[in-house]
């Protein structure tokens, strides 16, 4: 099989830049080993940045997410028993919506197939061949049968535990890790919201995160042991525990209902530079890790698959290679942004040693610190609510915009073959 770029991975970053590549009139193919059902059903963040809801919405993705998505202007701190909110809004002027990272994957899916796009499920990749030749080779087994995939470019959206980043040669790659002695259990459960905005609770017992996905779905976190044994936490234990942990105002109104799904997520800072070798580009998970508080992951995902595309585009278009060349030096400014960002919410609402009553008292400090102070309110709106998109990314958004426009008037403009 032939195409123009081989993608490994189902997962938000390796669907929209299936879809941007699409846009842009260039093929692509999309190999996953897991169940198209799996991709669709697993339980992730669900928060994402203004800039991808204008991404979404612009790229013509985002009629559902318009309509079921919860738009939010700000989130709530608890702590020492009192519950604070801060609005992002009258900080900076724009907000963040809650939309599952499943229901964005299952919308991708289904554009990409309507726009008869390749996505092969249960096809998993075994080995990536001739990253530094112009003829890069993906191979893979479906069905039972070894197959392969001859390409130009291979994106390597395959997740931290996927086969790219290892395809990446020891001498280019350098890594950046930090482990968090904690995880996360994390429920989904059929019940009503306990606050019309996100709850982000400092207890000394342990962080606890109130969120949601409707009016009657609702997803709680619970700081735990990053190898945390599930049969230990039954369902009367979670609730008793995060009505301690929410606190007062936020605890007595916390409703308990049936739990849909439970899971432990352990925690990890990681970044790999450069993301690129070669004709193979990693994008999201498979080149960097954040922790889950702030809930930057998909963001960043998706952003590097922004910048990945407009490469790809200027290349076929223009035969220039500047953009495809400088991919990692333009994405990684921003996700070290987010590691800073997502590695101060961890430190800040976490308890790191149970021992420590100093750090405790320095935590609630700072905590009332941005509560309180418009400067540091501010920073955290800035950050939280997605930093700006720099003007390649909205020109490049805006420039498949008319593309789609010029598209409906001639359809077969810019599907020039490589
Ligand atoms: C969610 C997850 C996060 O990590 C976060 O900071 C906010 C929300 C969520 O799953 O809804």
């Amino acid at each position: 099989m032939r195409t123009q770029v081989g993608i490994v991975g189902a997962g938000p970053a390796g669907l929209m830049l299936s879809h941007l590549l699409h846009l842009a009139g260039i093929e692509s193919v999309i190999i996953d080993a897991r169940s198209r059902e799996y991709c669709e059903h697993r339980v992730r963040a669900g928060l994402i940045e203004q800039w991808v809801v204008d991404l979404l919405l612009e790229t013509g993705v985002g009629a559902r997410m318009k309509k079921e998505a919860l738009f939010h202007d700000g989130i709530y701190f608890s702590y020492s028993d009192g519950l604070h909110h801060i609005d992002f809004r009258k900080s900076v002027a724009r907000g963040v919506a809650v939309y599952g990272q499943q229901e964005i994957v299952k919308d991708l899916i289904a554009h990409r197939l309507s726009d008869r796009g390749t996505i092969l499920f249960e096809a998993t990749a075994v080995k990536l061949e001739g990253i530094e030749s112009g003829k890069p080779k993906i191979h893979f087994e479906h069905g039972g049968k070894a197959d392969v995939i001859e390409c130009d470019f291979i994106a390597g959206c395959d997740g931290f535990h996927g086969i790219s980043r290892p395809a990446l040669p020891e001498r280019v790659a350098r890594h950046y890790d930090r482990v968090y002695p904690f995880g996360w259990l994390g429920i989904l459960a059929e019940a009503k919201p306990v606050a019309d905005e996100l709850i982000y609770a400092y207890h000394e017992r342990g962080f606890a995160l109130f969120s949601m996905r409707s009016e009657s779905i609702v997803r709680y976190y619970l700081q735990c042991a990053p190898d945390e044994n599930l049969a230990l936490w039954p369902d009367g234990k979670i609730w008793a525990e995060l009505k301690t942990r929410l606190g007062g105002e936020a605890g007595e109104r916390l409703v308990s209902g049936k739990i849909l799904e439970k899971g432990v997520t352990a925690m990890r800072s990681f970044v790999c530079e450069p993301m690129q070798h070669g004709q193979l580009f990693l994008a999201g998970d498979s080149a960097h890790i954040v922790p889950p508080t702030g809930a930057k992951g998909m963001n960043l995902a998706l952003a590097d698959v922004c910048v990945l595309a407009r490469a790809f585009a200027d290349f076929y278009r223009k035969r220039r290679r500047e953009r495809l060349e400088h991919y990692s030096a333009t994405c990684l400014p921003r996700i070290w942004k987010a590691q800073r960002f997502s590695w101060w919410m961890t430190q800040m609402l976490h308890r790191f040693n149970f021992e420590q009553d100093f750090d405790m008292r320095r935590q609630l400090a700072e905590i009332d610190y941005v509560v309180n102070s418009a400067a540091a309110r501010t920073s955290l709106a800035e950050n939280y609510t997605g930093l700006p998109m720099e003007s390649v990314w909205r020109r490049g958004i805006a420039w498949h915009r008319r593309l789609r426009l010029l598209r409906t008037l001639w359809p077969r403009m810019g599907r020039r073959r490589h």
